[in-house]
């Protein structure tokens, strides 16, 4: 074997799609006697290093979940705080990412959320449309149930309609109406903080991702936690329910 060709060996391809469920930054603020959202803002830091690790690592898909649809349960400031990151996320960030060639798309029920961020987040979106890099999913306001429930009601009116028969639903058709619509499933989903659960992220779509939970937390997340989570990711073996190749 040529030196390339054993390198090229040596280094498995990265997962085409990974799913980061961004958790701790409360606690990292806590642990310094900071409040909640100056870890938040140690977030959206943390967020943009990965970002770029994310591009350097020939990563595809990227999907960060940044507010679940539970999170409105938080108290109103803490809510306030969170939006007011994500305005100055796409504000300050958009060209960057643009001339950077990432593709944006958003995940969930984000043409809820206040005016100006809906425009923000069209805007983001339509900018970046026909950029080929990495392509970075934020899921704001999203919820698995809510997303799979949504998806059977457009199913149901298409049928009663008649614009699809009930014997076209199959699992393609299903997937389609979901918000990740051309999107592959991811290949890893990672949560950081130590929490072991997925919190109503990506139910349908993670059903044979690798699951890899990390005990640090977000704001301390880089690029090295990124390359850690795909090295363990590239240690565990795939089977999709067939024997051990
Ligand atoms: C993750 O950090 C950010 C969001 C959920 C928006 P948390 O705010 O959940 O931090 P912890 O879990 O309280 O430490
Ligand atoms: C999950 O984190 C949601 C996001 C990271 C956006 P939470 O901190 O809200 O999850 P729970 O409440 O601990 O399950
Ligand atoms: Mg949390």
């Amino acid at each position: 074997m040529s030196t390339e060709a054993s390198l090229k060996a040596e280094t498995p391809p990265p997962p085409q799609h990974v799913a980061i469920i961004m958790d701790g930054n409360g606690r990292w603020a806590k642990a310094r006697g900071l409040p909640r959202v100056a870890g938040h803002q140690r977030g959206v830091d943390a967020l943009r290093g990965v970002v770029e690790a994310g591009q350097e690592m020939g990563i595809d898909y990227l999907t960060l979940y940044a507010f679940s649809s539970e999170n409105w349960k938080r108290p109103p400031s803490e809510v306030d705080d969170l939006m007011g990151l994500l305005r100055l996320y796409l504000r300050r960030e958009l060209r960057e990412l643009h001339r950077n060639g990432v593709r944006i798309r958003f995940i969930g029920e984000w043409r809820r959320l206040a005016a100006d961020i809906v425009k923000l987040i069209e805007d983001a979106e339509r900018t970046t449309a026909d950029n080929t890099g990495l392509t970075l999913v934020i899921a704001v306001n999203y919820g698995s149930h809510s997303e799979i429930v949504e998806a059977s009601r457009q199913i149901a009116v298409a049928v009663s309609d008649g614009r699809m028969s009930a014997d076209d639903i199959d699992e393609t058709t299903f997937a389609a109406h979901l918000h990740t619509d051309g999107i592959p499933d991811p290949d890893l989903v990672i949560r950081t903080s130590g929490e072991q659960r997925l919190s109503n992220f990506l139910l349908w779509q993670a059903c044979y991702a690798e699951l890899v939970f990390m005990n640090v937390l977000w704001p301390d997340f880089n690029k090295r936690s990124l390359e850690q989570a795909v090295d363990e990711y590239h240690r565990r073996e795939r089977r999709y329910g067939a024997t051990s190749g």
